[in-house]
């Protein structure tokens, strides 16, 4: 009986030891949400488990049909004070829009919208602006940033009513366009706060000014150049784990830049790698262009370390993704 007990112990001690071991390494479940241009949609499952249609957690299709609205290019969910979470997107075939996040309805479509522009020129990426409900839409071809800003300066929650600023603003090559809340100061506003630009060879920061109508964006200093060869910008990502980093991508690599010091750090070096974020896990995740079929790829990759050989998981199979986010609205 005693013998029995010592050598159970070790052995339900190696048991438990190995079972913690697995639960520790096993990646934290979040969200992922999927660019998915093959059906056009956008589609959130959990990361832990397989992307098959019971567990979708929440869509957006905006389907074939919408010239519009072909080929999905971006997603972002933000927090708004009058509604909670709303998406943003975009498309190549040349509109943005606002979508109705809702947990009555999880399953969205293009009745969902709630507000549509047409920015053209291949929109690739959009963002919000808060405190002013502007949305900024940056489109590659020929690159340009596009204002849209609420008819009514003080509602600044009336997604129905956003209206084209007339201004023009020119960023050639613009691919991706994101909100930092506190631009390295650690103290939010729109004041402090800086809108990044990634587009030909590097990234443009622009501070806001003004209301309504009056919006416009300021450019601060000089482009600053991508590391190394410098390529063509493309996404622009927090890094959930760091208010003070972005993560953006170029034609040859994906980077971290330390806003307050201006420090650039290679994560991962590969072509065409057309999205790059890290969640506050500490897991990356990215989609790199596969070869033939053109700029999507069936995968979207995950590793606790980015660089050339990573360990990654493999997501979804036979889809097209362009881009992979993770769904929540709290980065800073
Ligand atoms: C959409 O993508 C397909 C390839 O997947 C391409 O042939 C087509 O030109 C694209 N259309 C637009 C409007 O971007
Ligand atoms: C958003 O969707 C929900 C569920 O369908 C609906 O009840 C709500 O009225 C919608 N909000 C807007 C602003 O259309």
């Amino acid at each position: 009986m005693s013998q029995n007990n010592l050598t159970l112990t070790p052995l339900f001690l190696l048991i438990l030891t190995l079972f913690t071991t697995l639960l520790t390494a096993a990646p934290a479940d979040y969200y992922v949400a999927g660019v998915d241009q093959t059906p056009n949609a956008v589609h959130v499952y959990p990361r832990n488990k397989p992307w098959t249609s019971p567990n979708l957690h929440w869509s957006f299709t905006a389907g074939t049909r919408n010239k519009g609205w072909i080929n999905l290019s971006d997603v972002k969910f933000r927090r708004t004070a009058s509604h909670g979470w709303i998406a943003l997107v975009c498309a190549s075939g040349g509109n943005a829009g606002i979508v109705n996040v809702s947990k009555n309805k999880l399953k969205t479509d293009l009745s969902d919208v709630l507000w549509t522009g047409s920015p053209g020129a291949n929109p690739h990426a959009i963002e919000r602006i808060p405190h002013l409900g502007a949305v900024v839409v940056a489109s590659s071809n020929p690159g340009k940033l596009t204002v849209y800003y609420p008819r009514d300066a003080d509602e600044v929650n009336d997604y129905k009513n956003l209206e084209r600023s007339e201004v023009k603003y020119e960023a050639p090559g613009a691919h991706g366009v994101l909100w930092d809340p506190n631009g390295g100061s650690g103290s939010e506003g729109v004041e402090k706060g800086l809108l990044w630009v990634s587009l030909d060879k590097g990234m443009h920061k622009y501070r806001i000014t003004g209301r309504g109508k009056d919006i416009k964006l300021v450019r601060e200093g000089e482009m600053i150049r991508f590391p190394g060869k410098a390529g063509l910008g493309h996404d622009l990502q927090p890094d959930y784990t760091d208010g003070d980093v972005l993560l953006t991508t170029d034609s040859y690599g994906a980077y971290a830049y330390k806003v307050s010091s201006g420090e650039w750090k290679t994560v991962r070096e590969g072509k065409a790698i057309k999205s790059f974020v890290r969640e506050k896990g500490g897991e990356y995740l990215w989609v790199t262009q596969s070869g033939k079929k053109g700029w999507v790829s069936p995968w979207v990759r995950f590793g606790m370390e980015a660089g050339a050989k990573a360990s990654e998981r493999k997501g979804g199979g036979k889809r097209g993704f362009y881009k992979a986010r993770v769904f929540e609205v709290d980065f800073e």
